[in-house]
């Protein structure tokens, strides 16, 4: 397997951009921006952990091709997607001058992707923004795709926008900064995509994950390319969700719920919830004979065998009831008509959207787990 840099294109009309992947790609923000922009200024919004760890690599990356940068690092974590700091974003662009012809760059993880994507939406009516995901998760879901925004006091991800980046470099050397726990919580993303649409890559998954958690580069770059085509299959087709798209939230109903639950804290990580939501997703799939028994045990073993959080039992402290927690899941922007919509799987690599599921055997599902 090459360790050589890939490209996957998203080819929506007149937004089309490109995902480059592999170690080194950093290295092209330089020259690729050049290309872009007249003015060689460019603005980069980070938090304050990836800025200690990488900004200086950038930055004079950027200055060989001529590019002059400023940067504004945030405080890292799920509380900096919040008006707060959107707003101290947009006026530091505003007072960086900000042009509707530059480009900024979001550096880091989910979080600075959505606000700065959004900052970027709503800046002038929309500045084009480049996107360097820094972890995992980033890499293979929240930089590709467009959506952008903020948490709200009334739910995650509640303000936004739909906003292409216009390029994004996902360097997987950045990945070995990442501490274990963040790495497995992005690999909760990955094992999605084999789950819900493609059982080929759920076996290549199970050979070879363990080895891409140990460092295995080639093992790195293939579960990202392979993961990006797949998301960007589903963008072009569905960009802003009104179908298909929604198979992405396997496991994300259950997963939003156990985030409320935890207070969106240290005790649950986005991408554990989601692994355990994919588990409890199968799970009820199974128990509606949509699937054979075999699949959520596969599925858990996997999760076990990359030593994941699998069921509610590994999330530490309490959780409330399993009534509490449908409540929660009714919340989810994913309800329509007051009904709830869950991703569920007639197997491996088959998932599909449903509203008609039985609360009573979503109930005992999570019943059985507490
Ligand atoms: N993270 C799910 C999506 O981009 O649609």
């Amino acid at each position: 397997m090459t360790t050589t840099p890939r490209t996957v294109s998203v080819d929506l009309p007149g937004r089309e951009y490109d995902i480059q992947i592999g170690p080194g790609v950093l290295a092209q923000a330089g020259p690729r921006i050049a290309e872009m922009t007249r003015r060689p200024h460019v603005t980069i919004i980070t938090d304050e952990t990836v800025a200690g760890l990488h900004l200086a690599t950038l930055q004079a990356n950027l200055e060989a091709s001529g590019l002059t940068s400023a940067a504004l690092a945030l405080p890292a974590g799920e509380a900096t997607k919040c008006w707060a700091q959107l707003e101290r974003s947009v006026e530091w662009l505003l007072s960086e001058k900000v042009e509707r012809g530059d480009i900024i760059v979001a550096f880091g993880g989910g979080v600075i992707g959505d606000l700065a994507g959004f900052a970027a939406a709503v800046l002038r009516r929309g500045v084009r923004f480049v996107q360097i995901p820094t972890t995992l998760l980033a890499q293979v879901d929240s930089s590709v795709g467009g959506k952008t925004g903020i948490n709200s006091p009334a739910g995650k991800n509640l303000i936004g926008a739909f906003h292409q980046p216009s390029l994004v470099l996902a360097d997987t050397d950045l990945l070995s900064t990442l501490e274990k726990r963040d790495f497995l919580a992005g690999y909760g993303e990955v094992v999605k995509y084999g789950l819900l649409g493609d059982a080929q890559f759920f076996d290549w998954l199970e050979s070879n994950a363990p080895g891409m958690a140990g460092g295995d580069m080639a093992a790195r770059v293939q579960a990202v390319t392979r993961s990006c085509e797949m998301k960007a299959d589903i963008v072009k087709r569905d960009e802003t969700e009104q179908g298909d798209r929604a198979l992405l939230n396997l496991g994300h109903t259950f997963c939003h719920a156990l985030e409320a639950a935890t207070g969106y804290s240290d005790r649950l990580l986005h991408g554990e919830g989601v692994a355990i939501g994919c588990a409890l997703a199968f799970e009820l799939s199974s128990r509606l004979g949509l699937c054979s028994q075999e699949d959520p045990s596969r599925v858990r073993a996997h999760l076990k065998a990359m030593g994941m959080k699998t069921d509610l039992a590994d999330i530490p402290g309490d959780l409330p009831g399993a009534e509490a927690l449908l409540d929660l899941m009714a919340q989810d922007k994913k309800v329509l008509d007051g009904k709830l919509r869950f991703i569920l799987a007639r197997g491996i690599g088959d998932a599909f959207i449903t509203s008609d599921v039985p609360s009573d055997a979503v109930l005992k599902v999570l019943k059985d787990q507490l």
